[in-house]
């Protein structure tokens, strides 16, 4: 196949689809790619290493994808009319596109790609699976963003994490409580732990309190008569009693924390909202939230995309989106490893090319839409507006 990386063009991205050590591995398949010049630049991925690696540079986006069978991106294309940027018209007719094409939030790109006669498949739609988890994207990026949540919170906080015994007296270490523990809430933990902080951690589902004590940290629990968590492991939308016997529980944990790292997320639902604005008062000066879920509207009422909004007592909420590009080159790396495990699935050993007929669960329920009809169940509606 004809593979081309395009340069990221969404705003805060700094990742690229594929490393150098990967497009090595496509090239010695007999693949042949082609890099948008400085595609990974920021990932400190130099057009000199994917070079050596036995990729082609071009000049510009259409130089890059004009005869490509399948073009590999780490975020959806951008099509502003505003702003004329159109990254679906250059791609060929009947081409393949593959990344996070996040299809809950991007519904309105399908009528582009079904227009362009597209083949896309979305590796955010891949199952929790065992077999799939070599390629599961959200869990690699999550852990990063895990990870580097804390490391914001560290600098914009103005005391320390770990105790510290000094002849100048004892520094007290932080409290630091995370709001949903799956893959990056539990990554946070670790990273928080790894500093010296004392830990907390809420998440609707029972069965996070295992994994959360494994950590060292203490679950906080909110009994409820109900099952929070569906057959695929996702936490579901809880009903009214429980939110607010839930929200008196946290509004009491603020007060006892320092720091908070909300990641509670509800697939294709609004991100659920646990800090509201007369929580936030209670909180001792100088404390700080990172809301991970700004992107899907926020865990924290208070939280602005994109800015760090400051209260009169100081209290710091930082609403960063796309965490994971905050760490560009290691997410770059893994990204670029889920998408070859992807592809050793999804191409035909046959004919080298994706196989577009494959029955095997990870191909067809990341398949959005083939060949310019919507074929995922989830969607065939958004395509039909
Ligand atoms: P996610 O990103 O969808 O959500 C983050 C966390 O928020 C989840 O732990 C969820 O339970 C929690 N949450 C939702 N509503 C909440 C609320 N109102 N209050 C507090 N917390 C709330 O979740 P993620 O990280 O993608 O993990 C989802 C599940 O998938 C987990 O059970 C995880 O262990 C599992 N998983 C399985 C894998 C596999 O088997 N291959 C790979 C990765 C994750």
């Amino acid at each position: 196949m004809k593979i081309a990386v395009p340069k990221e063009r969404r705003d805060h991205e700094n990742r690229v689809s594929l490393s150098p050590e990967v497009v090595k591995k496509l090239s010695d398949l007999g693949h042949t790619i082609t890099i948008e010049t400085g595609a990974g630049l920021a990932s400190s991925m130099t057009d000199k290493a994917y070079t050596e690696a036995g990729a082609t540079i071009a000049s510009d986006y259409n130089n890059t994808v004009k005869t490509a069978d399948l073009i590999i991106k780490v975020q959806p294309p951008r099509v502003s009319q505003k702003d004329a940027i159109d990254e679906i018209s250059p791609l060929p007719e009947k081409s393949c596109l593959l990344g996070i094409l996040a299809p809950y939030v991007h519904r309105d790109l399908f009528e582009p790609y079904n227009k362009k006669k597209l083949t896309c498949f979305s590796l955010d739609m891949a199952p929790r699976i065992t077999r799939a988890q070599s390629m599961d994207v959200l869990s690699s990026q999550s852990n990063l963003g895990g990870y580097r949540a804390v490391v914001e919170a560290v600098a914009a906080f103005n005391r320390a994490f770990p105790m510290m015994m000094t002849a100048a007296g004892t520094v007290p270490p932080a409290r630091v409580l995370i709001l949903g523990a799956g893959v990056a809430g539990l990554q946070a933990i670790a990273t928080a732990k790894r500093l010296g902080a004392i830990v907390s951690a809420f998440d609707v589902r029972e069965s996070a309190k295992e994994q959360v004590e494994s950590l060292g940290a203490s679950f906080i629990s909110v009994p409820s008569d109900k099952d929070a968590e569906d057959s695929k492991g996702y936490a579901k939308e809880m009903d009214e009693t429980y939110k607010a016997r839930q929200s008196d529980r946290i509004k009491e944990a603020l007060i006892a924390h320092d720091v908070v790292i909300t990641t509670a997320l509800i697939p294709g639902l609004p991100a659920p909202l646990l800090i509201k604005n007369d929580m936030i008062q209670n909180m001792k000066p100088g404390s700080i939230i990172v809301d991970m879920a700004v992107e899907a509207g926020g865990n924290c009422e208070a939280s602005e995309l994109g800015k760090i909004i400051e209260t009169e007592e100081g209290i710091q909420i930082i609403g960063y989106p796309n965490l994971p590009s905050r760490v560009p080159k290691d997410a770059s790396a893994l990204y670029a490893r889920n998408i070859l495990s992807f592809l050793e699935v999804a191409i035909s050993e046959e004919s080298g090319a994706i196989n577009l007929t494959s029955e095997d669960e990870i191909v067809t329920s990341t398949l959005l839409t083939l060949k310019g009809q919507t074929v995922h169940e989830n969607f065939k509606e958004a395509s039909t507006k």
